[in-house]
């Protein structure tokens, strides 16, 4: 793609030349004097990656044995997606893997964050696993090493196999969290040997509630908070079970942790007693699930604030759920609550949202680039990690193709140069993120919203699969390029 359009040409073509932006990429600086200004760099080991997701992306699910899954069910039920479509095509990605493949390597990107599809694997989510159902992901991989980019896998986003919904309730029922950690043994004894790093569980904070409490994502079931609270148990036991398996099955060397929309809390203004409180509300809001896996305990304030609706679970249930692992993943978009410091329990209040508080074209994705300077600071502090990876970070835009063909995504650039400038800021001040996918590498289906809010930073025509970089890839080829922001 990047051949078809050079960064010159489109320096050319946006009239840059002029303006002292289209030096070749590399690890130049500016023409300022020196000393007066510094490039926002990034160590030298640093991670650029992108990411996607299995159902988003690959299309072909009737093919070679896979199983339907729940977002095909609902997808498929009238009324539940916005535009009315589904991930039957999709990207396509299933059949143009390689092409993509070379989409991130004109990136410059050096890992590629997918996620295996359950019901390709185990058509029913248990028994007998399909004989084709890891062969896509072996072409994948395959290809990505051969490309100089290395394989994240993630286990589970969102795509579970219909039968374990029909059979025993999904994530209502523990035979869902072992038959998990089923799967994932198996798919680290097969692809073990070339994919070092797994993701278990994409996103337990969104796909619990809106899954099985508010109903608008698959399975779409509106339960008390009592299910809700034993379903995202046991994702955190099939979690656990999974660090298990995959400890059991994978080679020496194999890394393995969550990745996880952590409620990030950000203070309001940076003073010490806010910060603190800050930390207090970050472990609060997340104890139904990223406190308990990184500690072993639901906290006293979950306990009681739950009541009767608290989780059902035992002391051995804590100690699976809790069994160490290599790294944390962090997905950062929008910040979950400005936070003050308060003298009343719990010791700090969650400050409404201003009605003119700016957001992207989605109403959610508020847009604070601190959240990604505050989550993985707090995260490191709270829970001692040592690796934390962005496991996402991206915007949706509406994206339009410009008279030229091209897709000057500027709301998109700005957006990522500012959280990137945040991130720069947490490694600066000791934080230990050590990687960064950017989500996505290209449109994709996006969930209820369908086809209508692209997050790519190539645009793909869905009628003809074409991909074009948008200006935003350019941006991400040039700071990967650097390894820094800035010139
Ligand atoms: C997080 C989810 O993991 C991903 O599937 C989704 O597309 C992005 N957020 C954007 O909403």
């Amino acid at each position: 793609m990047f051949k078809k359009i050079s960064r010159r040409d489109l320096a050319g073509l946006l009239g840059l030349s002029a303006l002292g932006l289209a030096a070749p990429a590399g690890a130049q600086r500016s023409a300022a004097k020196p000393g007066t200004y510094v490039p926002a760099s990034f160590p030298k080991d640093f991670l650029w990656g992108t990411a996607t997701s299995s159902y988003q992306v690959e299309g072909a699910v009737d093919e070679d044995g896979r199983g339907p899954s729940i977002w095909d069910t609902f997808a498929h039920a009238e009324g539940n997606i916005e535009d009315r479509s589904n991930g039957d095509i999709a990207c396509d990605h299933y059949h143009r893997y390689k092409d993509d493949v070379g989409l991130i390597r004109d990136l410059g990107a050096k890992a590629y964050r997918f996620s295996i599809a359950w019901p390709r694997v185990f058509p029913d989510g248990i028994g007998t696993p399909n004989p084709k159902g890891l062969d896509f992901y072996d072409r994948l991989i395959d290809e990505l090493l051969k490309t100089g980019i290395e394989p994240y896998a993630t286990l589970y986003h969102w795509d579970l196999p219909q039968a374990l919904q029909e059979r025993v309730g999904g994530w209502l029922s523990s035979e869902t969290s072992r038959a998990f950690a089923d799967y994932a043994g198996h798919v680290v004894a097969r692809l073990g040997d070339r994919v070092r790093s797994f993701f278990t569980v994409n996103e337990c904070g969104r796909f619990v509630p809106f899954g099985y409490g508010l109903g608008i994502d698959a399975p779409g079931l509106k339960l008390p908070q009592a299910e809700v609270n034993q379903a995202r148990h046991h994702v955190a036991l099939a979690h656990g079970l999974a660090v298990q398996a995959i400890r059991a099955h994978g080679r020496a060397g194999t890394r393995v942790g969550v990745a996880e929309n952590i409620t990030s809390c950000v203070p309001a203004i940076d003073t010490e007693a806010n910060i603190e409180a800050t930390r207090v509300a970050t472990r609060e809001l997340n104890a139904g699930f990223l406190n308990v896996i990184l500690t072993g305990a639901y906290t006293e304030g979950f306990l009681r604030y739950a009541g009767a609706t608290a989780p059902k679970f035992t002391a051995e249930e804590l100690k699976i759920i809790a069994t160490p692992t290599d790294f944390l993943g962090l997905n950062i978009y929008a910040p979950g609550h400005y936070i003050t410091a308060s003298d009343r329990p719990p010791g700090f209040d969650v400050l409404p949202f201003p009605s003119a508080f700016p957001h992207m074209s989605s109403d959610w994705l508020r847009i604070a680039p601190e959240t990604m300077y505050w989550a993985p600071r707090l995260a490191a502090e709270i829970w001692n990690v040592d690796a934390i990876y962005i496991s996402e970070n991206g915007t949706s835009s509406i994206d339009r193709r410009a008279g030229d063909g091209q897709v000057y995504d500027l709301d998109r650039v700005m957006f990522l140069r500012n959280y990137l400038g945040q991130l720069q800021r947490a490694i600066a001040d000791g934080v230990p993120v050590k990687g960064y996918f950017l989500w996505s590498l290209m449109d994709n289906f996006e969930w209820i919203y369908g086809y209508g809010k692209r997050f790519g930073v190539y645009w793909v025509d869905f009628e003809t699969q074409a991909r074009t970089p948008k200006l935003s890839a350019f941006f991400y080829r040039d700071v990967i390029a650097r390894n820094a922001i800035g010139a």
